[in-house]
Formats: structure tokens, sequence, C-alpha cells
């Protein structure tokens, strides 16, 4: 317990000119805060100290989620903070800087923008964070190094995530209390800050979350409220699921029946899936292209880049809806109100289909700068293929053996357009049935053995295995949860997950890791907030820095629930207390 010989050794609070010496502490374990009660004397004599009112709360640094991958407690803490000079406000682009006066609004601090070079008054500022972006920062993406002393905070990035995770780490070190929307920080003394330096770097290059919005549909707002939970744990990826056989979310203007006709379905299947029950409630909805420019726009300003999945030539069955030809029989489908897998893909003798995904891709494209985009490829059954004409002469043109080398023939043709254009595509791991398209990134679902496979063959693998990083399975025993689709993912169980390999030719291929959120029995953000939280504390920290044990982190976890009910967001605690 560090924390405790360091509030033992004296020091000085600012700035009121007084020194001060603890007399009595709580060590509460079931949080990771210290509470300090500090005796006030005047600088020139103490010797009959008297015991003020203040009682100071310091976050203890172990708590932070994911932990620093270098942390060294200084000891002592800042003066109060209550007004904020930040410097340097010029290092950071518009959106950070409003995302800073945001922050700082929801504490009720004030703060004071100073731009880098410039000599503002400091006279007034019980504290200072100093800004500082450095071109030259030799470092991972996502990097920094923060300092803070006793009246100020410096916090060194070359980029807009590291800019980020510095400031989602200060804001983690900011005691719960504080967040409250009614603190006002001009009436309160002000918190404080433990002084600290971490040098931070994340052990691996992705760290993604996914969304499954076609099963159920969530809107903008939840949206941003997921990407904030991202950035809060220092994800870097946000996998955005957005066509499917039960709804086709994105506004594609070739094309306006996606989702006139394909963002709709007649009715949604209800309870668990062996009862096959519907309601007949016409559901759905999609994002107009200005929402996408909107989530991407908000990602980037907090460090996070979106990946939009496309699927095909599976998953389909909205598309098919909207415009029959896309099929091999053409023939006139609802929007599937089931969940499972369906048949009817897109076929893959006619050149229409190809047009089709080519142009649709360019809109997805233009919306979306992310270097790679998903192009799905699970899922997708072979049966209309083996009886389409088109399909089997496509099949004989191309000198294809069979229907799993027509699939990556389908991959492949859309690779090629999408690297025409500067991209790579990710794809899920039956894309590898039929030989890998030669640049494809690959995501590992069933289990690790088709990452395992691509690595060895010099793609890179994101690793998102059913056990443990699929977050729609059960997590803790069933008969206590709300119906989830069957297994059983632990907190625990991911927090064991470790994605690379023994072997490290193979591992330097392996960029990371995701967890998924597939959300056929997810119809509110309350559930889906309940089924991510806290295991995706447990993949963040797993993925940033590697895994502590587990007995601190399980006190950190007491803590973060805190910010998380400030935060508002529906965890499940009960796994909180679970054997590990
Ligand atoms: C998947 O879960 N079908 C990728
Ligand atoms: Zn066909």
């Amino acid at each position: 317990m560090t924390g405790y010989l360091w509030l033992a050794s004296s020091f000085v609070l600012k700035p009121q000119g007084f020194s001060s010496d603890i007399v009595g502490m709580k060590w509460p374990h079931q949080f990771p805060t210290y509470f300090v009660l500090v005796i006030g004397c005047s600088a020139l004599s103490c010797q009959s100290p008297q015991v003020t009112d203040s009682v100071i709360d310091i976050v203890d640094p172990t708590s932070l989620i994911p932990a620093p991958s270098e942390l060294h407690v200084v000891g002592g803490f800042t003066g109060p903070v209550n007004h904020l000079m930040v410097h340097g406000f010029d290092a950071c682009t518009e959106a950070s800087q409003s995302w800073i006066a945001t922050w700082f609004a929801d504490l009720g601090l004030s703060e004071q923008l100073a731009n880098r070079g410039e000599q503002k008054t400091m006279v007034k500022a019980s504290s200072h964070l100093w800004l500082d972006n450095d071109q030259d920062f030799a470092a991972k993406e996502g990097s920094y190094d923060l300092r803070i002393e006793a009246d100020g905070v410096a916090l060194r990035f070359g980029d807009q995530q590291g800019l980020m995770n510095g400031l989602q780490t200060l804001r983690q070190l900011t005691p719960t209390d504080f967040w409250s929307e009614d603190f006002n920080g001009s009436l309160q003394p002000g918190f404080h800050w433990p002084l600290l330096q971490i040098t931070d770097r994340p052990l691996h290059a992705y760290r993604g979350m996914h969304l499954d919005v076609c099963r159920h549909f969530f809107d903008v707002s939840f949206i941003k409220k997921y990407l904030d939970n991202l950035a809060f744990h220092k994800f870097n990826r946000f996998h955005w699921h957005l066509t499917e056989d039960q709804g086709w979310r994105i506004a594609i203007e070739a094309y306006p029946l996606l989702t006139d006709v394909g963002a709709w379905r007649e009715a949604s299947q209800i309870g668990p899936y062996s009862d096959q029950r519907f309601d007949s409630t016409t559901y759905g909805g999609f994002y107009s292209q200005d929402d996408i420019r909107e989530v991407v726009a908000y990602a980037t300003s907090l460090g996070i880049e979106v990946i939009p999945e496309i699927e095909l030539p599976g998953h389909s069955r909205a598309a098919i809806a909207a415009y029959p030809w896309l099929s091999c029989q053409s023939e006139s489908l609802p929007v599937a109100t089931g969940w499972g897998v369906f048949e009817d893909v897109y076929c893959a003798g006619k050149d229409s289909v190809f047009d089709f995904l080519t142009t649709v891709l360019d809109e997805v494209m233009d919306l979306f700068p992310s270097k790679v985009i998903h192009i799905g490829g699970d899922e997708s059954p072979k049966a209309r293929w083996e009886t389409c004409a088109a399909c089997q002469q496509r099949m004989v043109a191309e000198g294809l053996d069979n229907e799993h080398q027509l699939q990556s023939y389908f991959i492949q043709r859309i690779e090629k357009h999408v690297n025409q254009r500067g991209r790579d595509i990710i794809g899920w791991d039956e894309i590898l049935e039929g030989g890998l398209a030669p640049n494809a990134k690959v995501m590992s679902w069933r289990g690790e053995k088709g990452g395992l496979a691509a690595a060895s063959m010099g793609h890179e693998v994101v690793m998102t295995p059913g056990k443990p990083l699929y977050f729609d399975h059960y997590q803790s025993d069933p008969s206590q949860e709300p119906h989830a689709i069957g297994g059983h993912n632990s907190l625990w169980d991911v927090y064991a997950y470790q994605p690379l390999s023994n072997d490290s030719s193979v591992s330097a291929f392996i960029i990371g890791a995701q967890g998924n959120v597939w959300t056929e029995y997810m119809e509110t953000p309350e559930h889906v907030e309940y089924m991510v939280q806290p295991r995706a504390s447990a993949l963040a920290e797993i993925l940033w820095s590697g895994a502590r044990d587990s007995a601190t982190f399980d006190q950190a976890l007491q803590y973060h629930a805190q910010r998380m009910d400030q935060l508002h967001w529906n965890q499940a605690t009960h796994h909180l207390h679970e054997a590990h």
C-alpha cells in the first residue's frame, strides 16, 4: 500500500500558505481513496495545532482503469483545485477544447485558457494544466506522459488519442464526489490530485469494442455515450455493425430503398430463440449521412477510429428486401424478423451486384476515414449459389472448383475496389476459406484458430473469440440474469484472456482484440450498458497494460463502479465480489 507511506510524510499545501501535517487518516479497504484529516497551523508556530474540518479525499492512483503502464507515486497532493489555468490550449483541436471546457463545467470548475507562449496572469489560478503537443513525441499511438506536481499538471502527448488518454486519466484521478452536476467549484474548497508521474504506453495497437445496431437500433445520442465509455477506458476502435438480415441502418444516397424499405421489419422475435415467438410491431431506424458524419467527428475528437461494417455476401436479407435482384433468385423477401442465418445472400454471378456493392462502399468510404473497412464475410450459406446458373457460370469462367472459392472470389473482387481507394479490408475469419485475399486483415471470432492461421501467413489479426470476448453471452448464473445468448463469459474470464500466441513470429501480426456486442436480446441502451460493464473494463486493461494481480484489479473496480454510477452507466455489479 504505497499510498499509506507517502501520505505519512509531510508536505506543503498550496496556495494557502500554511504547512500541514497529517494527524489521522482512514484506509477504507473497500474504496481505494485516501481520506486525510489535516491539521491547520500557522506557518511560523505550530505548538498547538488545531484540527480543522478539512477531510481530503484523494483518489488512489491504483484505482485507474486501465492501469497505467508505468506509475510513480511521488507523495503528497496538489493544492485544492477550483480554478484551473490551461496552458497550450492551441495544442489541441477545437473539439478537444470543447471537451475540456465541458468536463470542467461538469465539475463546476472554472477555467482560463492560454495559448502557447502567451503569458496570462496566474495569480488567481489554484492550479495549472500544461498541454504539450510534442510532434517529436517518439511513442506509440495513444501514448502520453502525465506529471502532477503541487501546483500544476503537465500532459505531454503526440496525437489526439494521447491527449484524450491523458485527460481521461486526470478525470479518473478526480474524486467522484466532485463529478456531480450540482457541485459548484467556486463555492467549494476544491479537490486535490495525487502527486505522481505516469508514463503510459499501450500494449496493443488495436483496442476495440463492437456494437450491433441492426438487431436493435440505438440512436446517435446513445452511440455518443457508448463512445464516451470507450474513450474513458482508452479503447481506440469502434466497430459499428451497420447492415444485417434484420435491418439496414446507414442511408445510401444511390439506393434510397436500403433505408426506406431495408431499415424496417414488420415484426421482431421475442424471448428465447427456441420459443419462436414474434410480436407484430413494425421496428426499425437508420442513421442519415449527417448522423454518420456527426458520430465520426465525435469519435475522432475522442481519439477513436470508427470502422464501419457492411456485411457481404451473407447477412444481407435487408438489402435483398429493398432490391430483390441482389439475390440469386430475385425473389421478393421481407426484412428478416427472426434471428439466425439465412440462405438468401448476394448473388456472386451478377455483375450488377458488384456494381451495387462498390457504389455503396464508395459512399461508405466517403463518410468514414478509417484505414480499414469491415466487409463481414461470416456465415454465408452456399445453398443458393449451388443452384444459381449465374453463380455456376462465374465459377466456370473464373476456374473455381467450389463455392468456398467463389466466396473467396467475391471477397477479393471487393477487396480490390477497397484497395483502389487506399483502404484495406478486414473480415470475419470465414474469409480464410477458399484462399485469403492478399491484403486482408482478419477478425478471429470462431475461437483463435483462424486468427493464428492468418497471422502465421503474415496477415494482421484482431482477436475476438466468442469465448470470452462475446459480451452478449451470460456474465453470471443465467437464472439470475436477463435472457442472453447461451454461453458464459464472466468478468474474470475476460480478465484472464491473453490475445497473443506463444510464438512471437505469429504474435507480431496480432494487433489487438475486441469485445463484441450482438444485440438480439438487448432492446434498450440500459441493457447494452449492463452487458458491457464491467467486462469492457477488464478488456480495456488487458489490452492497455496487461493484467495485474486480480485482487488489486478487483479493488480498483470497486472505486471504478462509483465512476460508472456518476456517468449514469447501468453496470452489472454483482460480479464484483465473485471469486476470481
Ligand atoms: C459472428 O459472430 N457471426 C461474427
Ligand atoms: Zn447467384
